[in-house]
């Protein structure tokens, strides 16, 4: 363990606090708290524009708030910006690294703007180079890395200065399954060595993957918040989906997937097909097909799926993301 420096010993790493941005008419933040503690991992989940970026960028000083207040390691974010820099790494969607420099360049010039010596500066680069297996293309122009290698080289200059507090802009966005994977792990071991992140993603797996925590933000607003488990518990886990070939047999279908799993049938008028919560999917499934056999009711489609984003936030406003308006969907009961 790192002794604890400035402000560090403080036990919330990142406070934010009724915290509005507005750029003109559009309320990019519109009053979000979130309290992320020393040594978690806090995800922000929310689609394009839910205002993730502008969020993370005034806990990392580089814009102030319209109102509100922030504190990293107790530390005023808008009074003291120099010394809340000292804490924190940042990883952003827009990278930060010099695309005419080689990778370990990169990294070595940062180590030189933390004031470390050039040999401190070349070690803390090898060292980083290596965990984030890029020490073959170190000596290469970033501007022929991949979009993975580019990803790394971006964490790895967030990582030089050695940061309590990481925060990771959409840190996989783009990549491909196994280098996603890979990142993760390495996120992973960074918190385990005792490193706080505040991470925003699009991914509900990513954010159930790495989050202790997690708040959704859409439209600048914070509209549910807990631990995976909560939200996915909240939110119905697996979903069970059966369609009728014939719509009229709509309300029976739902009456059939109650009964089977003892939760609330949502009816999709649109798309002719009831979704229900199935915990215990495999058995729910095959309930409901021998159901729906012995009560003579022909289907179109039976399937189970994985909450998407999209079903969250189905879910919690009663809206897809993508349809912006008022969906048809509709309670049986409650
Ligand atoms: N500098 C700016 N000037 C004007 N509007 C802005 C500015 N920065 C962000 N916005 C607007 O604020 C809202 C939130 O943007 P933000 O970049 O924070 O979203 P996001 O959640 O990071 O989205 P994405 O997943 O696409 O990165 C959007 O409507 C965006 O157009
Ligand atoms: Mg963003």
């Amino acid at each position: 363990m790192e002794t604890s420096g400035n402000g560090s010993d403080h036990e919330v790493a990142v406070e934010v606090n009724n915290i509005v941005k507005h750029f003109g008419d559009v309320k990019a933040v519109d009053g979000v708290s979130i309290s992320v503690k020393q040594g978690e991992v806090f995800g922000l989940l929310g689609p394009n524009g839910a205002g993730k970026t502008t969020l993370v960028r005034i806990v990392a000083t580089l814009s102030k708030p319209t109102s509100g207040v922030c504190l990293v390691g107790g530390i005023d974010t808008v009074a003291n910006p120099m010394a809340v820099r000292s804490l924190i790494g940042l990883a952003g969607q827009a990278a930060a690294v010099d695309d005419l420099l080689t990778g370990r360049e990169n990294l070595e010039i940062v180590g030189r703007l933390y004031q470390l010596t050039t040999a401190e500066a070349r070690r803390r680069a090898d060292d980083i180079l290596e965990r984030l297996s890029l020490t073959e293309a170190a000596n290469r122009q970033v501007s022929t890395y991949s979009g993975g290698m580019r990803r790394r080289i971006d964490l790895g200059a967030s990582l030089v200065g050695r940061p309590r507090i990481l925060l990771l802009d959409e840190p996989t966005t783009g990549l491909d399954p196994r280098t996603r994977n890979e990142l993760w792990s390495f996120i992973q071991e960074l918190v385990d060595n005792g490193t706080t992140v505040l991470l925003t993603t699009q991914y509900l797996e990513e954010a159930d993957e790495l989050a202790n925590r997690l708040a959704v933000i859409d439209h600048g607003n914070i509209i549910a918040e807990g631990t995976p488990d909560q939200l996915k518990e909240q939110l119905g886990g697996d979903v069970l989906m059966a369609a009728p070939a014939d719509p009229d047999h709509l309300s029976v279908v739902a009456e059939v997937l109650a009964a089977v799993t003892g939760e609330t049938p949502r009816i999709d008028a649109k798309r002719h097909s009831v979704t229900v919560p199935a915990a215990d999917r495999i058995a729910a499934l095959l309930e409901a097909g021998q159901e729906f056999q012995n009560r003579g009711v022909a289907l179109r489609d039976l399937s189970i799926s994985r909450p998407s984003l999209d079903d969250v936030f189905l879910s919690i406003t009663g809206k897809s993301t993508e349809d912006g308006e008022d969906g048809e969907d509709q309670e049986v009961t409650q």
